[in-house]
């Protein structure tokens, strides 16, 4: 408890240097052009590569010509290549994370040219569980961003707020925090490789999906950030994913909101019906 107060404070006395401007009308986000990105995030799963290329397989014959967007999954390292043929080009294939080194003494790394030998070119970074478990600083993940986009890869940045944060208001002040640290140096240019997913720690995993209004209303304040950082182009044409407990039953009325471009599934991309009714979200009217 102790760790996660001083933790909390760190955040507030940060948050004061990053405040977030008031929101003003300076983009009609509905005239924006981006394409619809459903993602999906297996992490430690599944147990097996037949495993893996009979799930593969299962959500590459959801995805049609009448599918509204692209589609991407982040799968373990062993499954890669095998995945990536049993997808026949319908799915993009990216990894969970990476080594932000090109070689050298790394017990267990995984450098983005290795990666790219094998024709893979997406990759996440920051996800919360990797914060956590795996103890990501911001300086690391935005290690592991330019790596990838200085070697010609996409990167899907993750970001979001816990549950205590989002008790006490902090939700945009960590957003700026996590986007101003993790992006630090990437050009206006390089922003064309760069995905970002807002995940909000209390929703991954709980079945506590976000309100379309609440996700809404921060992926805007991202969108704004992003302006403040670049420019009004830049924020307009990077697509902003939520993730957080997505279902068939929820991904509607997300993807109704303007500024919600796609989503990242965890649980249910390990479903191939589930994730294929994501992947077919329909257009619900607001
Ligand atoms: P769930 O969809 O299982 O909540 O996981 C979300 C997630 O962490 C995707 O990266």
């Amino acid at each position: 408890m102790k760790v996660a107060a001083s933790i909390l404070a760190a955040v507030i006395a940060s948050a004061s240097s990053f405040v977030v401007q008031p929101q003003n009308t300076r983009r009609d986000t509905f005239l924006s052009a981006r394409k619809p990105f459903i993602t999906g995030n297996w992490k430690l799963n599944p147990t097996t590569k037949k495993e893996a290329i009979e799930l593969a397989t299962g959500i590459a014959n959801a995805v049609s010509d009448s599918s509204p967007g692209d589609v991407a999954l982040f799968i373990p390292y062993p499954f890669l290549e095998s995945v990536e043929s049993a997808v026949d080009g319908k799915v993009t294939i990216g990894a969970e994370f990476i080594t932000a080194e090109e070689s050298g003494a790394f017990t267990g790394g995984v450098s983005p040219l290795m990666l790219k030998s094998m024709g893979i070119e997406w990759a996440l970074a920051g996800h919360s569980e990797r914060r956590t478990l795996n103890g990501e600083s911001d300086e690391e993940i935005n290690e592991q961003c330019l790596m990838l986009i200085e070697n010609g890869m996409n990167v899907v940045l993750c970001i979001g707020e816990t549950l205590e944060e989002f008790e006490k208001g902090l939700v945009d002040s960590v957003c700026a925090i996590q986007l101003k640290k993790n992006l630090a140096g990437v050009t206006p240019e390089q922003m064309k490789q760069v995905t970002i997913a807002y995940e909000p720690v209390w929703a991954i995993g709980t079945g506590k999906v976000a309100t379309p209004e609440i996700a809404q209303d921060v992926h805007k304040v991202c969108r704004d950030i992003i302006a403040d950082m670049y420019d009004e182009t830049v924020a307009d044409e990077c697509r902003i994913l939520y993730g957080g407990s997505v279902s068939p039953e929820s991904v509607d009325g997300l993807m109704a909101k303007p500024d919600i471009d796609g989503t990242l599934v965890g649980g249910a991309s390990l479903d191939d019906s589930k994730f294929g009714r994501i992947i077919n979200f329909e257009t619900v009217e607001e």
